[in-house]
């Protein structure tokens, strides 16, 4: 199956970083179809040569499993090349349609890895050069706006153009392998489903924790914000992933309306839980693997009195007949004290204790996400350590480490999402109203930081974030995993 995948913003940061190892990864693995063609575009005048050049020599800054030789590499450069364009003139699109025209591929997928800004004038300038036939395909980054009214006024302009079966929009996070494995947990396995309501489980924590900062993106974070850049798409695809009754079946659409109605059903926010059940934080200078770093203000492109939030917390509910009541704690953060993404399911402690243990660590399900990718089972037993009383138990963990049975060099975020384009499967990729409606449910927090005058509170980089996090989730008599 013959493919022309259309890169635009073909030498931004996201086209080096991300999808270009991500292409040759799966070049590499020999899972790209044969007879596609992969063609950058930019503002840049490069010819193509130069093009593949460039793409090389930055092959050098990216992790890759294995560096490609020469050889391997001139192999995956024969399917790169460069069309200079500025993305406002009409008549740069009729040039793009010629080329694509002369060769006819099965599929053209349009990667719009532009600024935001220029989404809706791409997707235009395409349907005015005829390029919306059936055979393309659209693929869109977040972030798909700043709020509800500008991801409503991309969606609306793109539905203009394109039917919503041709629009992938990427929510990375989805393609990654222990987000897959979630959706395998629990649907493909009917162990955990009948403890999976309210009546077994006490809390459920999802935390993605970063220990970089912001890097070199200060003037972009500047604007975005912890709640923008994470919670409105990642963390609550985590939570929708760990939420949604069983989808019919498994096509795209089942999938995402069982995602849909857990948004809908989020507990919609009052004046005191915004208040009480939402912790935002900024970091400040402290010490990450016994370097010291910055704090968020002293970073590039921050200012000096910011207050954009670098970290958030919040404590929500799905309300409905498997989770009304149950707690659904979100975390995240950057200059936390690790790189750990990860889903902590707390069961209820047996209705009647007899024996003389703290339940701590035990009675949990922990999903890691990454670095590791696996599932722990905690459990309490009879060790060694308690022979001189049969009465206390101790916590024991059953681990099933999915990196080490599976191979570390499993299919990338980018690589699956990228096939999955190439092949046309929506599963992964999120619609426009699942966006919209988290988009709904993060704006009442907006909109009350708005009108807050304290900020966020400061933590030190190296931390779990401030301390009124361990509050929030204290009052309800729980605690964050790490704490027990
Ligand atoms: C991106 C955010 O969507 O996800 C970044 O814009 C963040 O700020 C990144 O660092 C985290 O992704 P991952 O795959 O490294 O967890």
């Amino acid at each position: 199956m013959s493919f022309d995948l259309v890169l635009f913003g073909g030498t931004g940061d996201l086209a080096w970083r991300k999808l270009m190892p991500a292409l040759f990864q799966a070049f590499r693995h020999g899972t790209l179809p044969e007879g596609g063609r992969i063609i950058g575009v930019a503002r840049d005048a490069l010819s193509s040569e130069q093009y593949r050049a460039l793409i090389r020599s930055r092959f050098d800054a990216v992790e890759l499993a294995k560096r490609p030789s020469v050889e391997e590499f001139t192999r995956f450069a024969a399917l790169l090349e460069f069309v200079q364009m500025d993305l406002s003139k009409p008549d740069d699109y009729a040039s793009l349609a010629t080329l694509l025209e002369k060769r006819q591929a099965d599929s053209v997928l349009m990667y719009v890895a532009t600024a935001p800004a220029l989404f809706t004038t791409v997707c235009e300038q395409l349907a005015r050069a005829g390029l919306n036939t059936a055979r393309t395909r659209v693929v869109l980054e977040k972030p798909l706006g700043h709020d509800l009214a500008s991801n409503r006024a991309i969606n609306e302009a793109v539905r203009r153009v394109f039917s919503e079966k041709q629009v992938f929009r990427i929510d990375h996070y989805l393609g990654k392998p222990a987000v897959q494995n979630l959706f395998a947990l629990r649907f493909g396995n009917a162990l955990f489903e009948p403890l999976w309501r309210r009546e077994h489980i006490a809390n459920i924590q999802i935390t993605i924790a970063e220990d970089l900062g912001v890097e070199k993106r200060g003037a972009f974070y500047e604007t975005t914000g912890a709640l923008r850049d994470m919670v409105q798409n990642h963390a609550l695809q985590l939570l929708c992933a760990i939420g949604m009754e069983p989808p019919i079946n498994s096509h795209a659409d089942a999938i995402r309306d069982e995602k849909l109605k857990v948004l809908r059903s989020l507990k919609p926010w009052s004046g005191t839980a915004l208040a009480q059940d939402v912790i935002r934080g900024q970091y400040a200078a402290g010490t990450i693997a016994g370097a010291a770093v910055a704090g968020y203000r002293e970073e590039p492109g921050v200012s000096a009195q910011s207050h954009t939030e670098t970290f958030v917390a919040l404590r929500t509910e799905i309300s409905n007949w498997r989770w009304a009541g149950v707690p659904f704690y979100l975390r995240t953060g950057k200059r936390l004290a690790g790189r750990d993404a990860r889903i902590v399911v707390n069961f209820r402690p047996t209705p009647h204790a007899i024996f003389n243990s703290e339940i701590g660590m035990a009675n949990r399900l922990v999903i890691n996400l990454q670095p590791k990718d696996g599932l722990e089972l905690h459990l309490l037993a009879q060790g060694q350590s308690n022979r001189r009383n049969s009465q206390t138990l101790a916590p024991v963990q059953l681990d099933l480490d999915f990196d080490k049975r599976f191979g570390s060099e499993r299919v990338g975020a980018y690589e699956r999402l990228l096939l999955d384009v190439i092949d046309g499967r929506l599963n992964l990729f999120v619609r426009s109203d699942e966006q919209e409606e988290a988009w709904r449910w993060v704006e009442p927090i907006l909109e009350h930081w708005k009108n807050e005058v304290q900020g966020p509170r400061l933590y030190a980089a190296g931390t779990w974030g401030p301390s009124a996090s361990s509050a929030m989730i204290a009052r309800d008599g729980f605690c964050w995993a790490e704490e027990s």
